[in-house]
């Protein structure tokens, strides 16, 4: 499963991006506007950093002004992804874009209808919001599980990214469920590879070969 960053923290991505693990990045306009900063800027800025998927959303809400919005977009970099919205003005704005070779992912999926109708038109990605889900009382996860089947079965090869992803348990569960990648926001992302154990662990093997230098004089 790959790693994408959901931030538009450039700083944050710089130094989680020394890792080797960030494989992409998604924005959305909430996430933008905490920057306070210039969106094509930013996401230009992204770019340079991340060379796989960076995904920029629209925010015409008819297909014309998406199409238009994302032909600007896709022009600041090679790598720009164009989120859209899971609407039927997101979903004939996704099929024009996927004739023209411009790479999609539709966001705000919560149903496998939503998902199975974003692949037939051609989405690139498909944006299943965990965290939202389990906020109303929603399995998240069963729905990456069920549009993991569903695209395996018909042969699709729209990607999923478990989205709004909150805590541990949601990344490795994306994994176990099929997700093709999990966007995790940094925070969490700088958490995932350290576990208390690992840390006990590590004082007792100081302390154990303190002790055994000392007695061996
Ligand atoms: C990413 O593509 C989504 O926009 C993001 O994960 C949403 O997360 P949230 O539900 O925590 O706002």
């Amino acid at each position: 499963m790959r790693f994408f960053l959901d931030t538009a923290d450039v700083d944050a991505i710089k130094k989680i991006n020394e890792l080797g693990l960030v494989d992409g990045v998604t924005t959305n306009p909430t996430i933008i506007s905490r920057e306070g900063r210039d969106f094509e800027e930013v996401i230009r800025e992204i770019s340079q950093i991340v060379a796989g998927p960076i995904s920029a959303e629209v925010t015409a809400l008819n297909p014309q002004d998406m199409i238009k919005e994302a032909e600007k977009m896709s022009k600041w970099s090679d790598n720009v992804v164009i989120k859209l919205p899971m609407t039927e003005s997101g979903l004939q704005a996704t099929r024009f874009l996927h004739q023209e070779g411009i790479k999609t992912n539709v966001t705000l999926v919560f149903s496998v209808s939503q998902g199975l109708m974003a692949a037939k038109s051609g989405a690139t990605f498909v944006s299943p919001f965990v965290g939202r889900l389990d906020d109303i009382g929603v399995d998240g996860m069963e729905l990456v599980s069920k549009l993991r089947q569903v695209f395996d079965r018909y042969g699709f090869e729209t990607q999923i990214i478990a989205a709004s992803i909150r805590n541990r348990e949601h990344v490795e569960k994306a994994a176990l469920n099929g997700a093709h990648i999990a966007t995790i926001p940094p925070q969490l992302f700088e958490n995932l590879w350290s576990h208390p154990l690992t840390d006990q662990g590590i004082i007792r093997f100081a302390e154990d070969w303190k002790k055994f230098e000392k007695n061996r004089g």
